[in-house]
Formats: structure tokens, C-alpha cells, sequence
């Protein structure tokens, strides 16, 4: 595992974006696994940034988000699919046909999953999995206590990451309850995988993901056991780490 210290946000996302610039210049037909939340959108700016000065290609690129509230159509300026449409594909020439959001309409759990896992399946695999850390210590919609084994599941959201993302919303009522996600095993294939951490906020979960148990308690822990993990994080989320 590497850990890159960043100055702050900025600097993070700068670090970032460098690496799945890297990536995309190495493959250039690479299939990148895609997060949203406040972590990435710095990084999603600077890609953007890049792509308008022409040093970056992403016509050949494959993405495939973490994850989709359950019942938010993509046009709901609510879902996963508007938030990456706004904040990275409207802005860069990726073939909007190869980006990946499980379909938050599906009513059938099963289908909806079972459909995101051939994706994944059929993309040939993850290159470049990019995470941010729920102050539990989720990753994707995996809460504490899911089985490391699972893929593409419907889950229930828990209170701390309903309150946590209802700054989005106009109410904490109007969160959903449920949401699609990848599992920790999908994420786990992934061959590569890049987590992002900012804030003096998530420095205690940080350390434990890092440092502490590998237990399904910390769905993050089990990243100990991946062979190609980066941390980037900001001195405020590093610093429980003794340096
Ligand atoms: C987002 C996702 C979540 C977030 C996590 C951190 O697609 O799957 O696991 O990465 O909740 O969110 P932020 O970055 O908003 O702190």
C-alpha cells in the first residue's frame, strides 16, 4: 500500500487526478470504476482541466460507478447519474454509451444487480478503482457488518450515512433508504485501486481502515488485504498517522 500525504484538497485531488491521468495514458481503452460524494469532485475538475488543454483522452474509456440510490431516476439532480454526468461526462469526450451507473429504476433488486455484475464481467475488469471512505468506514454503499464476499447488492442505508448525505437533499426525509452497490468483492478484482481522503473528520476512520482489524465491522479494512492500493489523503485525515 502507498500513502501519499497531500497539503489539502486541492493538492489531493491534484495527486489524484495525476494518477488516473497515468493510467489513462498507459491504457488508453481502460475501464475506470467511478465514485461520487465530495471527495472526488476536485479530482473530476482537474481531469476536466486537463482534457480542455488536450492532455487527456477519454474517448476510449469505460466507466463503472460504485453505486445508485435505489428509486432516483438519472434525471433526479439527486442520483449518482446526474451527479457524474454533471460533474465529469458532460464536460469530457467519453462515449456516454460506455459509462455505468446501476439502474436506479429497477424495481427488481435482483435484475438490477445481476445486470450490473455482467457489466462489470463483461468490461473485462476494473483498471482503476477510485474510493472515497464513509466516516464509518463504507466504501461504496458496503456498511459495516456486510460480508467481504458479496458483489452487486441492494442495501439498506444506515442513520450515519443518511445524515451524512442529506446535506444533498432538501430534507433528511427525502433521502432514500436503499441504494445498489458494488460489493466489496467487485471491488476487490478491481486491479488497481485509489482512495481519497480529506478532513480532520474522517482521520479517526482513516487510521482504523489503515492500522487497525481487518474486519467486516470496517468494510474498508479489507483493503489491507489488496495487492495495488494508493492512498492519497490530506494532512488533516492523516493526522492520527504517526509519520
Ligand atoms: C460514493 C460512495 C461513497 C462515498 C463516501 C464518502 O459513490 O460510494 O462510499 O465515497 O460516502 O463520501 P464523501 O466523499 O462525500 O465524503
Amino acid at each position: 500500500m502507498i500513502i501519499y500525504k497531500a497539503a489539502d484538497y486541492h493538492d489531493m485531488s491534484r495527486k489524484a487526478a495525476n494518477i488516473i491521468s497515468a493510467q489513462i495514458i498507459m491504457k488508453p481503452d481502460c475501464v475506470l470504476g467511478l465514485a461520487t460524494g465530495s471527495s472526488p469532485v476536485g479530482t473530476y475538475k482537474q481531469l476536466i482541466e486537463w482534457y480542455e488543454k488536450g492532455d487527456l483522452d477519454f474517448s476510449k474509456v469505460t466507466s463503472i460507478n460504485l453505486d445508485e440510490y435505489k428509486g432516483l431516476s438519472p434525471d433526479s439532480d439527486q442520483s449518482y447519474r446526474y451527479f457524474m454526468n454533471n460533474n465529469l461526462f458532460d464536460h469530457i469526450n467519453i462515449d456516454k454509451s460506455r459509462t455505468f451507473v446501476p439502474n436506479g429504476l429497477e424495481s427488481d433488486a435482483r435484475k438490477a444487480c445481476n445486470d450490473y455484475n455482467n457489466i462489470i464481467a463483461n468490461s473485462g475488469g476494473i483498471d482503476l478503482q477510485l474510493l472515497g471512505l464513509g466516516h464509518n468506514g463504507h466504501i461504496g454503499f458496503n456498511e459495516p457488518g456486510e460480508a467481504f464476499e458479496k458483489e452487486t447488492h441492494c442495501v439498506n442505508l444506515t442513520e450515519s450515512t443518511i445524515e451524512a448525505n442529506k446535506r444533498f437533499f432538501a430534507s433528511e426525509a427525502d433521502v432514500p433508504r436503499q441504494a445498489y452497490t458494488m460489493g466489496i468483492k467487485n471491488i476487490m478484482q478491481a486491479k488497481k485501486i485509489l482512495v481519497i481522503v480529506s478532513g480532520e473528520s474522517k482521520a479517526a476512520i482513516l487510521k482504523e481502515v489503515l492500522y487497525g482489524p481487518i474486519t467486516p465491522a470496517v468494510p474498508a479494512s479489507i483493503l489491507q488485504l489488496h495487492n495495488d492500493v494508493t492512498i492519497v489523503a490530506d494532512e488533516a485525515a492523516l493526522s492520527l498517522i504517526p509519520q
